[in-house]
């Protein structure tokens, strides 16, 4: 047995020290830092190996070795396997983050019924709740009737004992990584220690028996997958589940995916009977429109592979106050700030001495670049205080000397206005011919495009 050493853990961060100090060295937080007993090699413990003097020697393969496709589960929730890249993989870790109380259990038990409504066996595992609330749901969503394996547990010895008894599942559920507790590690639960331990063993199980193992994780006030990054690092894949609890649709993104894309959106809506499946977001996006008022644009994007049409609105108001507000939701307040710089130095329209208020509609959170042409739209038809056609789309990345620049998937983009019905889009030079309806309208530079939506301003 190793010596015993006091050993003080960041819960934060996860970063180990010798010495408890105020602030963590290495993530700067303050009162991060607990003293957490330990063995002394908790990891050696967790992946049942001691250290060994001699090695073994491994087949060394070339680089053009023909390789396995990764076989999928599909769970048969399309929007799910989206996500994953076309299913679970046997024998992976996924990770899913969210706020509490945003729909997780309520996903994840729809995932556990319809696999298990397929004939697979399916283990679903509760730290949180007993298992009556749990069939509670399930009766709620329909799903009661399924197979799945139902337990109410937080020791990972027993939680591993149970599974190895019965046939190997093809998914097993564990909700959350935070409620569980292991022996290997004499941390209390919830901390750094326990949540790392805890995880590496059922991410060890993962691969030895081949089961998907999805592990819920909760996320604290800023955003942060709770506890240890070093999670994140030990699953194939993170997802996280999120949305404006004000509104119904939820959105499944993917961070990290050791087999398949990240940049796939997932969406769903929360209703009376669990989570419905959207398979054409656009219109869900553009339900709500008010199409008279100035100051909103519709930004024809996209989401992964999806086009995705979503309305910018912008809200320009004569200020009082020395330094104005601005305030952004759904975007980039940088992006933005540069998006006002060049309608101010290059197109002539004065804003420094009102406030500015920009979201984009439903919720949503936008990444890319394409979106300054329709921000552009939206602050200069709120500023003119004349609407747009409502329909026209809008899309194109803005240089800082004022040019419009092209992006990505034009075609698709366009493809996608005409199906929702608009008959125009603005767009950058050399962006793709009309499509089926859908005119196009190049601008070049931005002053261009102050110049059509108010000729007088
Ligand atoms: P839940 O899955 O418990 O969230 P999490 O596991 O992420 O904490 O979902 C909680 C919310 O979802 C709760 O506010 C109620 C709502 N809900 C519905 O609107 N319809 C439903 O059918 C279900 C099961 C939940
Ligand atoms: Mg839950």
């Amino acid at each position: 047995m190793a010596k015993r050493a006091a050993r003080f853990v960041c819960q934060e961060c996860g970063a180990v020290t010798s010495r408890w100090s105020g602030k963590c060295e290495s993530c700067g937080e303050w009162n991060t830092i607990v003293e957490e007993a330990a063995t002394a090699d908790i990891m050696a413990a967790a992946t049942g190996k001691t250290s060994r003097a001699k090695g073994r020697r491994l087949v060394l393969s070339s680089l053009d070795t023909p390789i396995p496709e990764a076989p999928r589960i599909e769970t048969g929730i399309a929007e799910f396997d989206r996500v994953t890249g076309g299913g679970l993989v046997p024998g992976s870790a996924v990770l899913i983050g969210g706020d509490p109380g945003i729909g997780k259990s309520t996903l994840l038990l729809q995932v556990a019924a319809t696999l298990a409504d397929s004939g697979r066996r399916v283990v679903y595992v509760t730290g949180e709740e007993a298992t009556a609330q749990v069939q509670l749901r399930a009766r709620r969503l329909g799903a009661d009737k399924s197979a799945v394996a139902l337990a109410a547990e937080t020791e990972v010895e027993t939680i591993l004992e149970t599974l190895s008894a019965g046939p190997p599942p093809a998914l097993v559920v564990i909700d959350s990584i935070q409620t569980l507790q292991t022996s290997i590690a004499e941390a209390s639960p919830g901390t750094v220690t326990q949540v790392r331990a805890s995880a590496q063993a059922l991410i060890r199980y993962a691969k030895l028996s081949g089961a998907a193992v999805i592990l819920v994780g909760h996320v604290t006030k800023d955003g942060q997958l709770a506890g240890p990054r070093v999670v994140e690092h030990m699953v194939d894949a993170v997802l996280t589940f999120e949305g404006d609890p004000s509104h119904a649709f939820r959105l499944l993104r993917g961070s990290k995916n050791r087999f398949g894309p990240t940049d796939e959106l997932g969406v769903f809506e929360m209703t009376g009977g669990g989570l419905r499946e959207v398979d054409n977001p656009s219109e869900l996006f553009l339900g709500e429109r008010d199409v008279s008022s100035p100051g909103a644009a519709v930004f024809a994007g996209m989401e992964g592979t999806r086009p995705l049409l979503v309305e910018v609105q912008a809200l320009v108001a004569p200020s009082r106050l020395a330094t104005p507000r601005r305030a952004v939701l759904g975007w980039d307040s940088s992006r933005l700030s540069m998006v006002l710089a060049v309608l101010e130095a290059r197109c002539a329209l004065v804003l420094s001495s009102h406030d500015i208020y920009l979201a984009v509609a439903g919720g949503l959170r936008i990444a890319e670049p394409a979106a300054d042409l329709a921000v552009a739209a939206a602050l200069i038809s709120s500023r003119a205080g004349i609407a747009l056609p409502p329909d026209v789309v809008y899309f194109g990345e803005v240089s800082l000397s004022g040019r419009v620049r092209p992006v990505p998937h034009a075609s698709g983009r366009l493809k996608e206005a005409a199906k929702l019905g608009f008959r125009g889009a603005i767009v950058p030079p050399q962006a793709a011919a009309d499509s089926e309806g859908c005119a196009t309208s190049e601008v070049a530079l931005l002053s261009d495009l102050v110049h059509r939506i108010a000729p007088n301003g």
